[in-house]
């Protein structure tokens, strides 16, 4: 790892820093990534696609994939156990436009390690080769992978696994440092990251629990990793990244959160986007969660948070919203 306040390269990407937004599933669609790119992350992950459904023109896989207003580089995630479909998929992802493309090798959920894809491949350390050559030999732009600690207590593999990457072509590694049997229990271990970090010559890329300057800093230092990526901690508070890079340059950490009414009026501007992206009926949905996310730590949030699991349309969000301004516009005067 060199200077922190160094842009990562990942194969011929440069980023502008070393904080990235990590793939979730339902979260980081288009509008939370322009959100998160806005404030401060050098890379954000799409949702993770389907390398079967990609392939076959799942028009649901395809809208995980839409950039239009988002700054590049763009980077996508497919998941999938079939070298050949892999490769096809990249292929996709690479005709669309993006800048990067990872391959799953951590979800723990039974419907993807079932299959053989996900944390499951992790099982298979040959496959994981196998299924790195073939994406890697289909595409131009960088292919990295995602992995955990191992499959269980038993079976931490990270290092094996990130070496049969790194020897298949794969240009950087990102690890979160739970087993797949942890799920999200316990806490990303470390060790295992600065494991992985000392057996592969590519970038590695730490996850897991980074939530602000300090564990991020922590991160950097315990693995020696060349890049932090950050998941829940950036869902309602996109302003972690440029909290944690301020800090990173030297400066003063700023607050982790603006005052209630930037608050609000990124969450409004977040709810117009999404309004754009999944319709305002899938908006109001959405939104049950993400308000409630922007408005956690907030003076007076619980009773917002309360209605704001009860959206049931557009105008109740707006309310919402105009009386929040107002209480934060007295809190000014006061
Ligand atoms: C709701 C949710 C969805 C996720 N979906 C994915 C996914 O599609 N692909 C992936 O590699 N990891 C996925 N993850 C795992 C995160 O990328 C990340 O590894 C994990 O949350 C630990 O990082 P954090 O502590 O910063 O959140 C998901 C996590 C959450 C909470």
């Amino acid at each position: 790892m060199t200077g922190l306040t160094e842009g990562l390269c990942i194969g011929g990407l440069r980023l502008s820093n070393r904080l990235i937004s990590a793939p979730m599933a339902h979260n980081t669609n288009l509008p939370y990534r322009i959100l998160v790119r806005e404030n401060g992350c050098a890379l954000a992950y799409a949702e993770m696609a389907n390398a079967r459904s990609l392939v076959h023109g799942n028009p649901s896989s395809r809208r995980r994939l839409d950039t239009e207003g988002e700054p590049r580089p763009h980077a996508a995630q497919i998941s999938g156990a079939e070298p050949e479909v892999m490769a096809e998929a990249a292929r996709v992802v690479e005709g669309l436009g993006f800048d990067t493309v990872d391959l799953n090798m951590g979800c723990p959920e039974p419907c993807y390690v079932d299959l053989g894809a996900g944390a499951a491949l992790m099982r298979d350390v040959g496959l994981v080769g196998r299924v790195v050559e073939r994406v890697v030999g289909a595409v131009r732009i960088p292919v990295t992978v995602k992995i955990r600690a191992g499959w269980d207590q038993v079976h931490r593999n990270a290092t094996e696994v990130a070496r049969a990457a790194e020897a298949a072509g794969a240009a950087a590694v990102t690890v979160h440092g739970r087993t797949r049997e942890q799920f999200f229990k316990g806490w990303s271990d470390l060790g295992v990251i600065g494991e992985v970090k000392a057996s592969v010559r590519v970038p590695v890329v730490g996850n897991g629990d980074v939530r602000d300057l300090e564990s991020a800093r922590r991160m950097f230092r315990e693995t020696g990793c060349d890049g932090v990526s950050i998941g829940r901690a950036a869902c309602g508070n996109p302003w972690v990244f440029r909290s944690i890079q301020a800090g990173l340059e030297g400066a003063q950490a700023a607050g982790e959160r603006p005052g209630l009414d930037m608050v609000l009026e990124t969450l409004s501007r977040h709810f117009v986007m999404l309004c754009g992206h999944a319709g305002e009926r899938g908006a109001v949905v959405l939104m049950r969660n993400y308000g409630c996310w922007y408005l956690k730590g907030v003076p007076g949030g619980r009773a917002l948070r309360d209605r704001m699991s009860r959206l049931a349309c557009p105008e109740d969000l707006y309310s919402l919203v105009a009386e929040g301004m107002a209480a934060a516009a007295a809190l000014e005067v006061a």
